[in-house]
């Protein structure tokens, strides 16, 4: 499958699944793959998961996005195959980033290490104050699971501990339903992919890591399933 890279400067932007997205890049070409894939946790159950309003494709008219109604294990094999292809496109020793929350982490860490990966450790986002939701405890955390391909390390030029302190993305300044914010991506980015390296994002939705990439001094290559998220990105980038 062909896939339409178009270039802002130093970003690429593509409208493509991910898997073809990954697959239309080089071996040991990029530094790191950092990228936030649907959670699948728009209910508390599977079936729940699978009524309309998860089903409905497009995000800004539904206010959710397609691909978020998967199963738990729909997911997680769709991600062991992103992480075969990260960890083909990554350099050795590059990395791999993947956003996600408390009921995927059973399944994805082992999935992603079984494509070969290296599991590093956990990043948590704290989003420095509760969350909402009929509950006695309520989340105030996100998670990244970090694997590395085998190989010398890729550094950054900056060290970061496993918590990094961000406020969510006000609702009213949001590009997309879960923009991650670029106080973030950042970190991460410093602390993974050196100065002018690459990253990729095949989950891209708003385009937050290609902002924070291109803020940094690196390059990045970033893509969507949905047509107008990817026009959101395109509108971001040229913006800037
Ligand atoms: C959690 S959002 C990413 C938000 C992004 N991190 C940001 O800061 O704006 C996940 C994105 O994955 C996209 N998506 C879902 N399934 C996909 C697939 N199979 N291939 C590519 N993109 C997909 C959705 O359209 C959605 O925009």
């Amino acid at each position: 499958m062909t896939v339409d890279w178009t270039e802002y400067g130093a970003a690429r932007v593509a409208c493509s699944d991910a898997l073809a997205a990954l697959a239309s890049l080089s071996a040991n070409s990029i530094h790191a793959v950092v990228t936030d894939p649907p959670y699948c946790a728009g209910g508390m159950t599977e079936a729940a998961r699978q009524q309309a309003k998860g089903m409905t494709p497009g995000g800004q008219a539904t206010g959710w996005f397609g691909g978020d109604a998967m199963t738990t294990w729909g997911l997680i094999a769709l991600l062991r195959q992103v992480a075969l292809e990260a960890g083909r496109v990554v350099v050795p020793g590059g990395s791999l980033a993947v956003f996600c929350d408390w009921r995927m982490i059973p399944g994805l860490g082992p999935a992603l290490e079984s494509a070969g990966l290296r599991w590093r450790g956990v990043v948590v986002w704290d989003k420095l104050s509760q969350g909402q939701g009929n509950t006695r405890i309520r989340p105030r955390h996100e998670m990244i699971l970090w694997l590395t391909k085998p190989g010398p390390a890729v550094r950054g030029p900056r060290t970061i501990g496993t918590v990094i302190p961000a406020k969510r993305v006000p609702p009213a300044r949001r590009h997309h339903p879960t923009e991650k914010p670029i106080d973030v991506l950042t970190p991460l980015l410093e602390a993974l992919v050196p100065e002018s390296g690459v990253v990729a994002d095949p989950f891209a939705g708003s385009g937050s890591t290609g902002v924070a990439a291109l803020a940094t001094g690196r390059k990045a290559w970033l893509s969507d399933a949905d047509p107008h998220f990817v026009e959101g990105i395109r509108s971001r980038l040229r913006a800037l």
